[in-house]
């Protein structure tokens, strides 16, 4: 049906201060007109937006789709079915694929899949090393050519500060950027669970805070020294965000995303033992997340970046030193940051900022906008609706996350992405 009318909506752009109830009418796929009351034209489709906000859709740069190598956990249409399902219209794919994504017919191969797959914008990012080995930098230029968005040994460090500093220098003189998971393995070493009083009490090897503090420190120094950009992956600590903070007010050009898990869950989802809880970095104490909550707010924390991490059941029930740390996460990354505007820390406009216009230009994307003219792209959701998560409701092939069986409040009903419904609740 080419005419749709969307009805009722309470409308959020901060790019065309938008920030109320509107209609909007969508003819072959364009934002024809907004207004604050528009009749149904003969033939149109009419969406019921009535007690649903209205946004640009969402932005993820940072996700694990499993392809090439691991399609058990994840493929490309099941994580795009995922990401559809959470309000996302855009994801970045991280290179930690068998064989890494570290030349250009990969980076191609995941663009295709993604088009062919046709729900959402399926982007790569590049590795930084060959085979995310730490030593011998990638191909950059022909990397970022062939389509890769940016360059990432995620899952691992780049441990080597040399390397690291061309790295940065290398990516930072063709436009793009390196975004580095934080962890120094000599201090984080066979560690599972966060440093504290939970892992000492259950027996669980100790993972300390300072292997991602320290590594959050060099690559800022790095940035500052350099001038180029860092992205620091999945910040997951109080003392790195007084880092980040430091390095932002010195110049250096640091931004930093924060992982849902990372703002709603504590290192208590050990308690049952569950290696659900088992996450890269991992996760943290309360002072933590009050941390995070307040450096998403303030500006500090620039992204809400899922990490959404599938492994197959069998892996997650290995024992804890065996099983692969990750958390799906497309579905749960709205209801997530919902309940942050609902205690106040930030507004809607803050949640659009961080989870669709941010992450969106840090990819050199222009954001989608609720504006006349525009293709629909845009995510409706019912910010008060309660649902439980379980099996069916995951759309990802792994249903690995501590969250099954919880209720979570805030649900995407609808998806449009160039210019049509691509997701729709039921
Ligand atoms: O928990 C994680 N899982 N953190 C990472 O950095 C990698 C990811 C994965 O690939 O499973």
């Amino acid at each position: 049906m080419s005419l749709k009318l969307v009805k009722g909506g309470h409308l959020i752009d901060p790019q065309n201060s938008l920030n109320g109830k509107y209609d909007i009418l969508i003819d072959r796929g364009k934002i024809v007109k907004i207004d604050s009351s528009i009749s149904p034209p003969p033939g149109a489709e009419v969406i019921n937006a009535e007690n649903c906000f209205i946004t640009p859709s969402f932005t993820d740069i940072h996700v694990h789709f499993r392809d090439p190598g691991q399609t058990y956990k994840e493929d490309i249409f099941t994580g795009s079915l995922s990401a559809v399902a959470g309000g996302y219209t855009t994801v970045v794919c991280m290179p930690n694929t068998l064989p890494a994504v570290d030349e250009p017919s990969l980076v191609r191969y995941i663009i295709e899949k993604g088009e062919e797959a046709g729900l959402c914008r399926v982007l790569p990012a590049a590795a930084v090393t060959k085979e995310r080995k730490g030593k011998e930098l990638t191909e950059m230029s022909l990397l970022k050519e062939a389509g890769a968005v940016y360059f990432t040994d995620d899952g691992a460090p780049v441990i080597d500060t040399h390397v690291m500093r061309k790295a940065m220098e290398y990516a930072g003189s063709i436009g793009s950027f390196v975004a580095d998971h934080c962890e120094d393995l000599s201090l984080s070493a066979d560690g599972v669970a966060h440093e504290g009083e939970i892992a000492a009490a259950l027996g669980l090897p100790p993972l300390p805070p300072e292997a991602e503090d320290t590594m959050i420190a060099r690559d800022c120094v790095l940035s500052m020294h350099t001038g180029m950009p860092v992205h620091i992956c999945h910040l997951s600590t109080k003392v790195g965000v007084e880092i980040v903070a430091w390095a932002k007010a010195m110049g250096a050009k640091v931004s930093a995303e924060v992982t849902p898990h990372h703002l709603y869950l504590t290192d208590e989802e050990w308690l049952d033992f569950d290696c659900k809880a088992k996450v890269s970095p991992p996760l943290r104490e309360h002072e933590d997340i009050e941390a995070l909550r307040w450096a998403l707010a303030s500006g500090i924390i620039d992204i809400v970046a899922t990490d959404h991490a599938p492994h197959a059941q069998q892996e997650k029930m290995a024992e804890h030193q065996h099983c692969p740390p990750g958390m799906i996460g497309l579905q749960f990354a709205l209801p997530i940051v919902l309940e942050l505007v609902r205690k106040d820390y930030f507004d809607m406009n803050r949640l659009v900022e961080v989870m669709s216009i941010n992450p969106a230009k840090k990819i050199g994307l222009i954001p989608p906008q609720l504006k006349e003219g525009e293709t629909a792209e845009f995510t409706v959701f019912d910010p008060s609706e309660s649902w439980e998560v379980n099996e069916e409701a995951i759309k990802s092939k792994s249903k690995n996350t501590p969250l099954l069986g919880r209720k979570l409040i805030g649900k995407v009903k609808y998806t449009f992405f160039e210019g049509k419904i691509v997701y729709r609740d039921r």
